[in-house]
């Protein structure tokens, strides 16, 4: 039976999912509360993991150990990274890697996590097809696929933007989802990343994000609730 893991960095990410839970209960674990019931019919676990790699990796193991998900999704806002995505358009990825993972010195590859056999941690291609569809029915014509770049920063400024897409080749950037995709890919779980953009992880993106942050918030929360309807 499918169980599904659904973390957001933020409050304003998670929070309308947690209402529209039923039978729900909520334990807190290493600080974050981990919300158990049903979304859309759907058994769900839902945490706001707070921001950035380590936040989320560790929540996202902790649903893996202890709440017995069996896909998860990561959900929030994000950057945009290529001229085709507007601010409140949709991305589910095609995989994630992270863009401040530097050990080039020892001959790897920019983000290439030593010891791991892939550079990007690949998305599930069955749970990214569901995640795409209920998108487009969310946001008709406003939906991409792509890479997601993942790090440490709120990305606010042209050249480091610029340098991120050489780099990686993403579409757009946050802070959490390569953290959660290396999770569940060393886990074998199968796991999507779907995104909003809030801004354009440029000179603009300090004015852009705070008027921004809650339409795509809420853009990403309806997707979800969708994904868990089509997911029952
Ligand atoms: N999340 C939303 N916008 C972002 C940006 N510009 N950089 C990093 N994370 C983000």
């Amino acid at each position: 039976m499918t169980k599904l893991g659904i973390i957001g960095a933020m409050e304003l990410e998670v929070e309308s999912l947690i209402s529209a839970m039923g039978d729900k209960t909520c334990r807190t674990v290493a600080g974050s509360g981990f919300y158990e019931g049903t979304l859309e019919g759907l058994p769900v676990v839902v945490v706001r993991c707070g921001v950035g790699k380590v936040n989320a990796a560790l929540c996202a193991q902790i649903l893996i150990d202890r709440f017995s998900i069996t896909h998860l999704v990561n959900t929030g806002v994000a950057g945009s990274l290529n001229a085709k995505l507007d601010i409140g358009d949709l991305v589910i990825s095609t995989d994630a890697m992270y863009h401040d993972f530097t050990v080039e010195q020892l001959g790897y590859a920019p983000g290439q996590v030593p010891g791991m056999d892939v550079l990007a941690f690949p998305a599930d291609e069955a749970l990214s097809n569901l995640a795409f569809a209920a998108a487009e029915a969310v946001n008709p014509g406003h939906t991409h696929r792509g890479r997601v770049a993942t790090g440490d920063q709120f990305v606010a400024e042209k050249g480091k933007k610029e340098a991120i897409i050489a780099a990686t080749g993403a579409v757009c950037t946050e802070m959490e989802g390569g953290a959660i995709a290396q999770t569940a890919y060393r886990n074998g779980i199968p796991f999507a990343i779907l995104r909003a953009i809030s801004d354009k992880a440029d000179d603009s993106a300090e004015m852009d994000y705070p008027t921004f942050e809650a339409i795509a918030a809420r853009h990403c929360a309806q997707v979800t609730s969708l994904l868990a309807k089509r997911l029952c």
